[in-house]
């Protein structure tokens, strides 16, 4: 048993989906989360800028004893997991291997799409995690830069923004798709705009909830999960304005956010 919290950082808001999903998950667990709201977006930025970022972010959750990191951005972690995984001992998990393997668990014509940042498409982390557990995989990839920006306004339905999912989601489907992972974590939002610009045939995965699993996974091999003895005490850091991230993030956890500070290492 290990008693020491859940380090979890993001670019911003975004990796509250994870949040969520631990929360569901590992009940026991305290979480200390940061949302590099400074400098988000990562989803465009340079790979030396964005291995520099996520450097800092993990530097600052080892300040808490942190017993592992997740990295709940799929543009850090198609950029930067292994330069964190040869600086830090501590176990650090990424979004994109959990995502990459449910999807080749359940595509059945073998056609996966991604959809992501620009950063993160350009990376081919996905395509290459889906060849490396399962050679024969087709995979199409599509940026959609507009849905960051759509999930942070709450424009989660709504003629406008299922014309742009249909119009970001009309060549991933035109290629035969019938699997396609969100592999950026402001998409669950959409989730539903997405499933019916798809259409009904094409399976969505969200790679949060799996991400959830490989955390119960890692910790429980480490003999490293919290007992039930205390509640856990979460507590959430901003690189930018507090209230912002309260009132997007709320939607984004689906539960209240307490205990939010700012801090000032950027
Ligand atoms: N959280 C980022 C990701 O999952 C999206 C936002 C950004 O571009 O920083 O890729």
């Amino acid at each position: 048993m290990n008693n020491r919290p859940i380090g979890i950082f993001d670019s911003g808001v975004g990796g509250l989906t994870v949040v969520k999903e631990v929360f569901k998950a590992l009940p026991n667990e305290e979480v200390v989360y940061l949302g590099d709201t400074a400098r988000v977006p990562y989803g465009t930025k340079s790979d030396r800028t964005i291995r520099r970022f996520s450097i800092e972010n993990a530097d600052f959750l080892m300040r808490f004893g942190v017993k592992v990191i997740v990295v709940a951005c799929n543009t850090s972690s198609s950029i930067a997991l292994s330069v964190l995984r040869k600086r830090f001992r501590i176990p650090i998990i990424g979004v994109i291997e959990p995502g990459a393997k449910k999807a080749v668990k359940l595509t059945g014509n073998n056609r996966i799409g991604v959809i992501a940042t620009p950063t993160t498409v350009k990376s081919r982390a996905y395509e290459k995690e889906i060849k490396r557990i399962s050679g024969k995989k087709k995979v199409v990839s599509g940026a959609c830069p507009l849905f960051v920006p759509l999930a942070e306004e709450g424009w989660l339905d709504g003629k406008i923004t299922l014309d742009i999912a249909r119009k970001y989601l009309r060549p991933l489907t035109a290629k035969g798709i019938d699997t396609l992972v969100l592999g950026c974590t402001h998409y669950p939002l959409l989730k539903g705009v997405i499933a019916q610009a798809v259409g009904g045939r094409v399976r969505i995965v969200d790679s949060a909830s799996s991400v959830a699993e490989e955390i119960r996974d890692v910790l429980r091999k480490g003999d490293a999960l919290s007992g039930p003895s205390k509640k856990p005490q979460h507590r959430f850091f901003v690189t930018d304005a507090v209230e912002q991230f309260v009132r997007v993030g709320e939607r984004f956890l689906g539960r209240e956010i307490k205990k939010v500070r700012r801090v000032h290492y950027v």
